[in-house]
C-alpha cells in the first residue's frame, strides 16, 4: 500500500494505531459475549467463562489505548519538535517485542485461567489485578518498552524544538510510566494491594490520561483547525493545573470502603467533587471557540480552516463524551453518601463505560484518522457516510448502554441496598427485579448498535481517502 508518511516516527505510530484498532474490536467482541452470559448464563459455559470474557473485555480496552496513546505520541512528534524521531529503529524493535508480548499473554489469558494459584501464577499466568491482570514476566517486558519509549520522545524533544505541548507530554508521559510500577508488586493485605493498585487505574484516567488527551485535543486544533498555539497551550497549562490539582486528592473516593482511615470520606468527597471543574472548563472552552473566528487561521479562499472532519467530529465528541461521562456520571456517585448506596452496582459500571467511551476512545479514534489522512497524503479529508454512520451509532450505543446500566443500577439501589440492607439475599432479589433484568437486554441490544458503529469505523478507515474525490 501507498504510504505518503515522509517521517519514520509517523509511520511508526500509524502502526501502533493498526494494532490498537484490532484490540478494540477484539475488545467489543468480549464485551458481547459477557453482556450475552448476564442474560443466559449458560452460553459458552466452561467453555468460555464471564471471569474470562469480562477479564479479556477491560484489559483489552487499557492496552488499545494504551497503544494509540503511544501510538499518538509517534505521529505528533516530527509536527511538534520538527524533528525526525531519535532512536526510530529501537522504537520500532519495542513494538514488535511488545506486540509480541501482548499476544502471548491474551492467549494465555484466553486458554490457562482454570487451576489453583501459587506464587508462579502471578509470574507467568495472571497478577489478578482488574485491568491491569499482564502477568509479572510481561510487567517486566511492557517496563522495558517504555523505557524505550521515554527515551526516543525525551532524546527527541532535547534535540529539536520543544514546544508547550511536547514540554507537557514529556512530565505526563514520566508519571504515567511511573505509576505503573505502583501495580507491580504482591502484598497479601489486600486493603494495602488495593490502595497501591488504585495508583495506577485511577491516577492514569483522572490525572494522567486527561492531561495526556487535553495535549491530543491541543495538537488536533492547531492542526484541523488552524487554533493558535497561545491560546491552545494557555488553556493546555490551566487544565494541567487543575486536573493535577483534583484528580491526586480525587483519589480518595476508592479509599472511602476498602477500609483504609476515615478521614478519605472528607479529602475523596471534597476533592473528586472538583474534579469535574476543569472537565467542563475545557467544554466551555470549546463550545466558546466553536465558530469564532479570533485566534482561528483562515483556509483557501478565505473560508475558515478544516483540514479533516471525520478526526474533528470525533475530537467534539471527546469533549461533550469527557465533560458527560467522567464530569456528571462520575460526580453523581462520589460523594460518600450517595456512594455508600452505588458503590460497585451497574451504576459504577455505567459510568465507567461513559467515561472510557468518552473521554478517550473518541479522541484516539479521532486520532486513527488523523493517522489516515496523513497515510493517504489527503490534505482536506471529509467524512463520508461510513465515517457519519460509525459515528453516530457508536455514540448512540454507547449511550443507550450506559442508560440501561443507568436504571439497572437505580433498581440496585433502591432494593438491594436501600430496601433490603445490602443483604446477600437483597443481591438475588435485585438481580430478578425487572428494571434489572430488561435493561440487561437493553444493555446487549445497544452492545450490538455499538458494534456495528466499530464495524463502519473499520470500513471507512480502510476506504477513506483512497478516491479521487480527496485529492485535490
Ligand atoms: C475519564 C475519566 C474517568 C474514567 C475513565 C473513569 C472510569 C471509572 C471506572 C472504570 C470505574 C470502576 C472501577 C472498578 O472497576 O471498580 C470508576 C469508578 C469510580 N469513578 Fe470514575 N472514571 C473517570 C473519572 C471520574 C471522575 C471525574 C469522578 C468523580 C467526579 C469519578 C468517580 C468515580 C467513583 C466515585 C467511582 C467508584 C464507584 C464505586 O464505588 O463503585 N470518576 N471510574
Ligand atoms: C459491544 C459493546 C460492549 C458491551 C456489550 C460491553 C459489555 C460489558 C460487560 C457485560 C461488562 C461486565 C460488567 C460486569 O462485570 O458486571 C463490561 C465491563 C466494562 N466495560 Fe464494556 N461493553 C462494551 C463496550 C465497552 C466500551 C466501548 C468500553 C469503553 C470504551 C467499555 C468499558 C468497560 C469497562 C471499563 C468495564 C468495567 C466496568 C466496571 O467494572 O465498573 N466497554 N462491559
Ligand atoms: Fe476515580
Amino acid at each position: 500500500m501507498a504510504n505518503n508518511l515522509t517521517y519514520e516516527s509517523k509511520k511508526l505510530g500509524v502502526m501502533y494505531f493498526t494494532i490498537a484498532v484490532v484490540l478494540f474490536g477484539a475488545q467489543l467482541v468480549m464485551g458481547l459475549i459477557t453482556a450475552i452470559q448476564y442474560i443466559y448464563p449458560s452460553f459458552l459455559f466452561e467453555i468460555f467463562d464471564f471471569s474470562v470474557a469480562r477479564m479479556v473485555h477491560i484489559n483489552a480496552l487499557v492496552v488499545w489505548m494504551l497503544y494509540a496513546m503511544i501510538g499518538s505520541v509517534y505521529y505528533l512528534l516530527p509536527d511538534e519538535t520538527g524533528i525526525e524521531t531519535v532512536g526510530i529503529k529501537m522504537g520500532k524493535l519495542a513494538f514488535y517485542v511488545l506486540t509480541v508480548a501482548v499476544t502471548v499473554v491474551v492467549l494465555v489469558y484466553i486458554f490457562i485461567q482454570v487451576g489453583s494459584a501459587s506464587e508462579s501464577t502471578i509470574w507467568l499466568i495472571n497478577e489478578g489485578r482488574e485491568y491491569i491482570e499482564a502477568p509479572r514476566w510481561a510487567d517486566i517486558g511492557i517496563v522495558v518498552v517504555v523505557l524505550t519509549f521515554l527515551w526516543n520522545v525525551f532524546a527527541t524533544a532535547i534535540k529539536g524544538e520543544r514546544t508547550g505541548i511536547v514540554t507537557v507530554i514529556m512530565a505526563d508521559l514520566l508519571a504515567l510510566a511511573g505509576l505503573y510500577l505502583a501495580g507491580m508488586f504482591f502484598t497479601d493485605n489486600i486493603t494495602v494491594d488495593q490502595y497501591w493498585w488504585w495508583w495506577v487505574i485511577h491516577l492514569w484516567v483522572e490525572a494522567t490520561w486527561e492531561v495526556f488527551v487535553a495535549a491530543l485535543a491541543a495538537w488536533g486544533l492547531i492542526q484541523i483547525i488552524g487554533a493558535r498555539r497561545v491560546v491552545v497551550e494557555m488553556w493546555l497549562w490551566i487544565e494541567v493545573a487543575m486536573l493535577f490539582g483534583s484528580g491526586i486528592l480525587g483519589l480518595g473516593h476508592h479509599y472511602f470502603w476498602i477500609g483504609t482511615p476515615e478521614y478519605w470520606w472528607e479529602i475523596g468527597a471534597l476533592f473528586s467533587a472538583l474534579e469535574p471543574v476543569p472537565l467542563v472548563a475545557m467544554f466551555v472552552h470549546v463550545m466558546y471557540d466553536w465558530g469564532k473566528e479570533t485566534g482561528i487561521k483562515k483556509g483557501n479562499g478565505g473560508k475558515a480552516m478544516m483540514t479533516n472532519s471525520p478526526a474533528f467530529a470525533w475530537f467534539v465528541a471527546n469533549a461533550f463524551g469527557n465533560f458527560l461521562g467522567a464530569g456528571i456520571w462520575g460526580f453523581f456517585h462520589t460523594l460518600p453518601q450517595v456512594n455508600i448506596y452505588t458503590h460497585g452496582t451497574q451504576f459504577t459500571s455505567a459510568h465507567g463505560h461513559l467515561a472510557f467511551f468518552g473521554a478517550y476512545a473518541t479522541i484516539l479514534i479521532g486520532m486513527f484518522y488523523m493517522g489516515v489522512q496523513g497515510k493517504n497524503g489527503i490534505k482536506e479529508m471529509k467524512s463520508t457516510f461510513s465515517s457519519k454512520m460509525a459515528i453516530f451509532l457508536t455514540i448512540f450505543g454507547v449511550l443507550g448502554m450506559t442508560i440501561s446500566l443507568t436504571v439497572a443500577g437505580y433498581g440496585q439501589v433502591l432494593v438491594e441496598r436501600a430496601q433490603m440492607g445490602a443483604t446477600w439475599e437483597g443481591y438475588f432479589v435485585s438481580q430478578g427485579f425487572l428494571w434489572y433484568t430488561q435493561s440487561m437486554g437493553w444493555r446487549l441490544a445497544m452492545g450490538i448498535v455499538t458494534f456495528i458503529g466499530f464495524i463502519y469505523l473499520i470500513v471507512d478507515l480502510l476506504s477513506i481517502g483512497k478516491s479521487k474525490i480527496h485529492t485535490r
